[in-house]
This record gives structure tokens, C-alpha cells and sequence, in this order.
């Protein structure tokens, strides 16, 4: 690997006093291919490296105020990262960086790098594009810390982002972060090439900006008295939550955030998820309340009155002052989300609204839905006065909203992005089933997976003509903060994930490489330790694969981890240390066991990754499907119903397959006529995510893989009400001996959600995994 590679090179050094001092000092390269990867780079291994010394000065234009800021921060992403203090001028001599703009190169936030032994060129067509080069030098440089002078290797870069919109958005209703903290998030989206930070500032739990005119949302509305425990649960911990930020606050994160280039879009959701600003101003709902700030995560159906002129005078007093505080954000986030309507349709003055306005029921849109579109077009009137634009949640399409005015924020999943679309408006891409990185269920996910999850999502779906692509504007991820209360928290959720999320944002989608980004990975990992940033640790840990080898049943066993690092395994149970067996190549198990392996980097040891495969006499023989797997859960399929590795607590780990209305049908092929007695499948149920189990069990058995005769069956009841969600159960069927070399086992589904259902009458899920055979 050319990253790092350390080269000694003679150097002179002028030493204090003026004597020239000659020896040699180690001197290490990083590498241009950083996170996101630029457009077009070209190393040049064999010409010497631009070195970074105490002399390197980098050079801005004389009266250019932003790239003088740029400049500084430049020289102190240097000093963190090599330990060497330069200088900042508007004079270049040698050893400089130079900084300049030229509008001839192409995209406004497009830049080109040159990197020479005597010259770095960093030409950006705005100040934003030098900025982005400036970013590519931080991540270019090696992490030395003063202990080697640190170079930049010889060679060119030319890029430009992929989207105009890069978002990032953090909730800071449900908890509250402090405006220091916010600066160092702030600093993370910014090594991230991100442009947009989405500041989502109230909710049901807490109103989070002071707003002159209605000070009681600050005063009443910043505080609640408790938090409930966990989903589903009646407790709550009875510690308050409080803060919020004064204007001056939000001016200072808008300046910060503004001198690393990112524009900050304010979210005041309304007409829902406004329970804090109702107890603040109980005027303001449908019943005049008594309302309180919520304890409880959900969504409410307590909301802003669609039909007051009152609450929309209040939406459009919010929204000014809003636009005040951040003069620069070209869009104002009105939220939309998440609304229901129950109070609406009981409302006299909503229902007066309605018949004013001439809505009605339509077989798309009740008059409800329309009368949201109606509240949100008349402040989006508000917004485009000054010239802005509305952002709302892709709910808004529920009322025909107008293209033209209206830029949707898509995240109920990847198809509402596919609908705005095509809808004809502007579209930001975030859906929760990928870019939302506090999602409980993906946040369960581990290592490599966790990566892959979002790496591969693809932005533009391909269900858009070319002329449709184009309103996708932009990618965007998101934390929200129900279960996010600390620092530690927010950060594992957001690295290394937002690296992955930045080379959809930044990077070509066509050079779009997991393997050589997860190369990539293991630098941006150790800039993030650098600059004191928690990463979720888990992506350093060994992946155990095991696969089928084939006629004799063995297990071939693959140790890996995303950056090749030294592994050591035991297979008899003991914690792996470096004295244990090291890995080299995939080996092979026929019989239960234990592997435990741990990587070992420069001494420190990653956590212990853990597989016991056990073995029946199912386990790695050949398996066929006679049903179909949903395509999003078909994962490396039917084998790892036998691969002798049992389901975990994540039905989306790729340790189950999920079928959809469909009964589970597998056969399975001894090699050889065997004398059994038992068969019993592992299914996992969650409810909640209309995840039920087998209504019944159906086994055949065959010895020539054509005539079968049914050895045995039995029904198993639907489950029921208050069933818990998360459980993993395994379903046995025991039966007098019999001998068979292909048994066939179908699992029949439930045939339809229960009565006690949200989804009563649907079709469930089954998520299945490990077949045993006895
Ligand atoms: C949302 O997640 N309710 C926008
Ligand atoms: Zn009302």
C-alpha cells in the first residue's frame, strides 16, 4: 500500500541560530485517495513528496477574508495531524501551499491540486471548492504527530462533488446538545466534503430556539420533567430535560458552520410534532389543551389547529424570525411529518377552514391532508417573500403540493424518493432504512455490514428516467436523538458511517468500489482519533464467514476484517491472544465448535468476535428453496438455513432469510439415506414489524429426490396479543425413525395478521434461520 509508505530522504534543517543542520529524518506520505474519493487522482510515486516543515507557508490572496480563514484552518488541521506549526501569508516563497481561485474550472465547488517536491497549487472555482482541497490535503496528510515530518505525495487532483445538496441532520429536540458540541459535529461534517447541516430544532420534547415574539416556547417549552425508559415501556427516568439556544447561539453556529462552508437549514416541524409549543401556548391547538411537553417518543395526535388564523400567524412570525437568525439558508424546514388529523376532523374551526377553502375527500387526499398543504403553501408564501425556498418531509405529497415552491425531504423509504421525483420536485434522499443512523435495528448491525448498508445505497433509483434523476438534488443523513442522550452516542452512530455516506453524496457514483473504500477506511478511522471522535468500534472486530465446501459436509471458515489486519484464532473455546494460532488462509471444521478470533493492531486488540458452529446433520449439505425470498432479505441465501451458525437478535443482520406471504418451503439434501427423527427451524418474531412465526410444520421425506411421503406434521398457534417483538423461537417436530436422504420441510405461514393487528388482514412477514435435522 502506497499510504504511509515511509521513506527517508536526506533533509537539511536550518536550526535555531541559523546554522544548517544536515541529517536524516524520516519523512512519511499519505495519500491523495482519500474519503470521499476525488473524481480524478494521479500519484506520482516516483517523484519526491512535498515535504510539510516548520519553513511551509501557506499562501491566500491578499484581501480574499475566506480563503485567509480557509488558510487558518488549513495550517491547524497541519498542526494536528503532523504535529508542525506553519505559517499563513499572502506572499508565496518556497515550501508553499498556495490557495487561489479561478472560475474557469468547472463546478462552483469543483477544485484542482498539484502537488510538487517545491509547490502545493490548490486552485479552487470558488472560495467553497479551495476549501474541499483543503480538506483533501487534511485527510492527504499522514497522521505523524510529530514524530516524522509528514509529506503529501507527488501528483494531481481534479474534483467536484456529485450532489449540490450534502446534508446532515441532527435532532436536537428529543435531546438537547450544547453549542460547543455542535461545533465539533459541525467539524466532522465538514471533513466530510457535507455542505448542509439540517438543525432540527423542536419537538413534541422540547422547544429548542428562542423566538423574541413568543417567548414562552423557550421559557415553558425547552423543559420537560422526565423521559420514558425504552420503547413500549410505562416508566420514565424522572430526570428533566432543558436548553435551548438564544439567537446569538444560533448566529455564532451559523458563522462557525458558514466559515467551513456549510449553510445551515433551520426545521421548525409544524403541524405535528409541536406538543412543546402547545403547552407553551395552549391557544394554538385544536382544544386549548391543557397540553405538556412530552415525556413520552411516539407521535401525538395533539397538534397545531389547521384552522386558527392565529396558528398561522404564529407559523409566520416563527419562520421571520428564523429567517433573521440565518440570513444565508436558502430553505426553510417546515417539517410536515408524522401529522394525524383525528383532532382535525372534530375541530369546528379546522372543519370551517375546510368548508371555506372548498376541500374535499378525493380518492388520493382527504380534505384533512389537503388543508396541511394549504397551512404549509400559505408560510411557504411567508418563506418565499425573502426569497427562500420550503423544505418538508415527503408526507407533504399526501396533498398535491406544488412542485415549483415545494423541495421534498424523502425519508419514509427509498420509493418516496421515486414518487417526488416524479412528481416533478426538487428531492433530498435520506430514508430511514439506510441514512438514518439512529435507527435501533441498522444500529445493531456490526462492522463491515454496518458500512455495506449504507455504501451501497443508491441514491438515484433506477426506476427514474434520466429526466427524473435530475430532481434528485441531494443525499442526506440523519440522527435523531429519542434514544441519543450523550456525546459517545451521537458519535458511533455518525462514524464511520458518515464516511461511507459522503462518497454517496461527493463521490462517482460509477467508480463506486466497497473494497477499495474500506482500504480507504482505515486512515479516515485513525483521523478520527486524532480529533478526539468516538467511531463504532465494532468495524475493527474479525468477520467470521463460514460457507459449505461441499460433498462431505465441511465448513470451510473465513477470518477477515476490513483492513487486513493480523488475526489470531482458538478453536477450543480460550480468548485469542497473539500467542494464539495466527490466520493465514481459510481452513476447514467438520464437527461443533467454538471460534473466537480478535484482531491485533500495534498491540491493541479488537473485541472478540465469536461463532460457535454447531453441527447437525443438516449442516452444510446442499439446500433448495421451492419459495421465493423477499429480495431484501434473500442475503447470501438458502445456505445460511444450514451453514451451522444459529439466527442472532437482528432480523435484518443477514442471518435470516424473510419470505412475504409465502409459506417456507426447503428441501434438503443428506448426500446419503439417514435415519431421523427430528426437524426443528429457528424463526424470529417481532410483531410490531408484522414479523409472525409458522402456523404449522410439514415434513417429507424422499430417498430418490422425486416421490416424497409426508413423515410427519403439526399446527402451532398464530401468535397472540401482547406477543413481545424480538424473540427468537425454534419450532421442533419429533417423529418415530425413519430414513431419508432428501427431507423436505415446509413451514406454513400465518395466514393472515390478526383481528389485534394494526395490519389485521395482511400478509406477515417469516424470518427463518438454522434448519436442524436429527
Ligand atoms: C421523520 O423521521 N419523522 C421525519
Ligand atoms: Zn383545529
Amino acid at each position: 500500500m502506497k499510504k504511509n509508505a515511509v521513506k527517508v530522504w536526506v533533509v537539511c534543517l536550518l536550526a535555531v541560530g541559523g546554522l544548517m543542520a544536515c541529517g536524516t529524518q524520516e519523512i512519511r506520505t499519505g495519500s491523495l485517495s482519500v474519503i470521499p474519493l476525488p473524481q480524478e487522482v494521479v500519484e506520482t510515486p516516483s517523484a519526491a513528496p512535498f515535504v510539510i516543515n516548520s519553513s511551509t507557508t501557506i499562501c491566500y490572496e491578499e484581501g480574499n477574508e475566506k480563503l485567509a480563514s480557509t488558510a487558518r484552518l488549513l495550517a491547524d488541521y497541519i498542526r494536528e495531524v503532523t504535529g508542525t506549526e506553519v505559517k499563513t501569508a499572502t506572499k508565496a516563497g518556497k515550501n508553499s501551499i498556495v490557495l487561489r481561485t479561478d472560475p474557469s474550472i468547472g463546478h462552483k465547488e469543483g477544485y484542482e491540486l498539484n502537488v510538487t517536491a517545491d509547490a502545493v497549487t490548490l486552485t479552487g472555482a470558488t472560495e467553497a471548492g479551495v476549501f474541499y482541497g483543503c480538506q483533501t490535503i487534511h485527510k492527504a496528510l499522514p497522521i505523524t504527530g510529530g514524530k516524522a515530518l509528514a509529506s503529501l505525495p507527488a501528483g494531481e487532483v481534479k474534483d467536484f462533488p456529485q450532489y449540490n445538496y450534502r446534508g446532515f441532520m441532527i435532532d436536537v429536540g428529543r435531546h438537547f446538545f450544547s453549542k460547543e458540541y455542535l461545533k465539533k459535529l459541525i467539524d466532522v461534517m465538514a471533513l466530510h466534503n457535507i455542505n448542509y447541516f439540517h438543525w432540527h430544532l423542536t419537538e413534541d420534547q422540547g422547544w429548542r430556539i428562542e423566538i423574541k415574539k413568543y417567548p414562552k416556547l423557550t421559557e415553558i417549552g425547552s423543559y420537560r420533567k422526565a423521559t420514558m425508559i425504552a420503547w413500549g415501556s410505562d416508566e420514565d427516568d424522572g430526570t428533566p430535560v432543558s436548553g435551548y439556544y438564544t439567537q446569538e447561539d444560533a448566529k455564532e453556529i451559523v458563522a462557525y458552520a458558514a466559515e467551513r462552508f456549510i449553510t445551515v437549514i433551520p426545521e421548525i416541524d409544524m403541524p405535528g410534532h409541536m406538543l412543546a409549543a402547545l403547552a407553551s401556548y395552549p391557544e394554538l391547538g385544536c382544544t386549548g389543551g391543557p397540553y405538556e411537553t412530552a415525556i413520552r417518543f411516539g407521535v401525538f395526535k395533539e397538534v397545531l389547529c389547521g384552522g386558527n388564523p392565529k396558528t398561522l400567524q404564529f407559523a409566520k412570525d416563527v419562520v421571520n424570525e428564523l429567517m433573521d437568525i440565518f440570513p444565508d439558508a436558502p430553505y426553510i424546514h417546515i417539517g410536515g411529518d408524522e401529522c394525524p388529523k383525528a383532532e382535525w376532523e372534530k375541530c369546528p374551526k379546522c372543519q370551517a377552514k375546510i368548508k371555506e377553502l372548498g376541500l374535499r375527500d378525493t380518492k388520493e387526499h382527504s380534505k384533512e391532508n389537503q388543508l396541511q398543504v394549504y397551512f404549509m403553501s400559505e408560510v411557504q408564501k411567508e418563506i418565499a417573500k425573502r426569497g427562500k425556498k420550503m423544505l418538508a418531509w415527503d408526507e407533504i405529497l399526501e396533498g398535491n403540493p406544488n412542485p415549483e415552491t415545494t423541495t421534498v425531504m424523502a425519508w419514509t423509504s427509498a420509493g418516496a424518493s421515486v414518487k417526488a421525483a416524479r412528481l416533478g420536485h426538487h428531492t433530498i434522499v435520506c430514508p430511514i432504512s439506510h441514512l438514518y443512523f439512529s435507527n435501533p435495528g441498522y444500529n445493531r448491525l456490526k462492522g463491515i455490514s454496518s458500512m455495506e448498508r449504507v455504501y451501497t445505497f443508491e441514491p438515484q433509483s433506477e426506476k427514474l428516467t434520466l429526466e427524473e434523476k435530475k430532481n434528485i438534488i441531494g443525499v442526506q443523513g440523519c440522527i435523531w436523538t429519542e434514544w441519543t442522550k450523550d456525546s459517545l452516542k451521537m458519535e458511533w452512530q455518525m462514524m464511520p458511517r458518515i464516511a461511507a455516506l459522503s462518497e454517496l453524496q461527493w463521490g462517482n457514483p460509477a467508480k463506486k468500489d466497497l473494497g477499495g473504500f474500506l482500504k480507504r477506511l482505515r486512515h479516515q478511522l485513525d483521523l478520527y482519533g486524532v480529533h478526539s471522535c468516538h467511531y463504532k468500534e465494532d468495524i475493527e472486530d474479525v468477520t467470521i464467514s463460514v460457507s459449505p465446501k461441499g460433498q462431505d459436509g465441511a465448513a470451510v471458515v473465513e477470518l477477515s476484517t476490513f483492513d487486513n489486519a493480523p488475526v489470531y484464532y482458538t478453536l477450543d473455546g480460550s480468548e485469542p491472544t497473539d500467542q494464539s494460532q495466527l490466520y493465514t488462509e481459510p481452513f476447514t471444521i467438520n464437527q461443533t465448535a467454538t471460534i473466537k478470533a480478535r484482531a491485533i493492531r500495534n498491540g491493541r486488540a479488537s473485541n472478540i468476535a465469536e461463532e460457535t458452529l454447531t453441527y447437525n446433520l443438516a449442516t452444510m449439505r446442499p439446500i433448495t428453496l421451492q419459495c421465493e425470498p423477499d429480495e431484501r432479505y434473500t442475503y447470501q441465501g438458502a445456505d445460511l438455513l444450514v451453514n451451522g451458525l444459529e439466527g442472532n437478535d437482528n432480523y435484518r443482520s443477514g442471518r435470516y432469510i424473510g419470505i412475504y406471504g409465502q409459506d417456507f418451503d426447503a428441501t434438503v439434501d443428506l448426500q446419503e439415506a439417514k435415519e431421523i427423527s427430528s426437524v426443528s427451524l429457528g424463526t424470529y418474531l417481532v410483531p410490531g414489524d408484522y414479523i409472525f412465526g409458522l402456523s404449522g410444520l410439514e415434513i417429507y421425506g424422499s430417498n430418490d429426490g422425486s416421490t416424497y411421503n409426508k413423515i410427519a406434521s403439526k399446527t402451532i398457534p398464530v401468535l397472540e396479543k401482547g406477543s413481545k417483538n424480538n424473540v427468537l423461537k425454534r419450532d421442533t417436530i419429533s417423529f418415530d425413525k425413519v430414513q431419508a436422504r432428501y427431507v423436505r420441510i415446509v413451514g406454513k405461514k400465518t395466514p393472515e395478521l390478526p383481528k389485534w393487528h394494526p395490519g389485521a388482514g395482511k400478509q406477515a412477514y417469516l424470518f427463518l434461520d438454522e434448519i436442524a435435522i436429527d
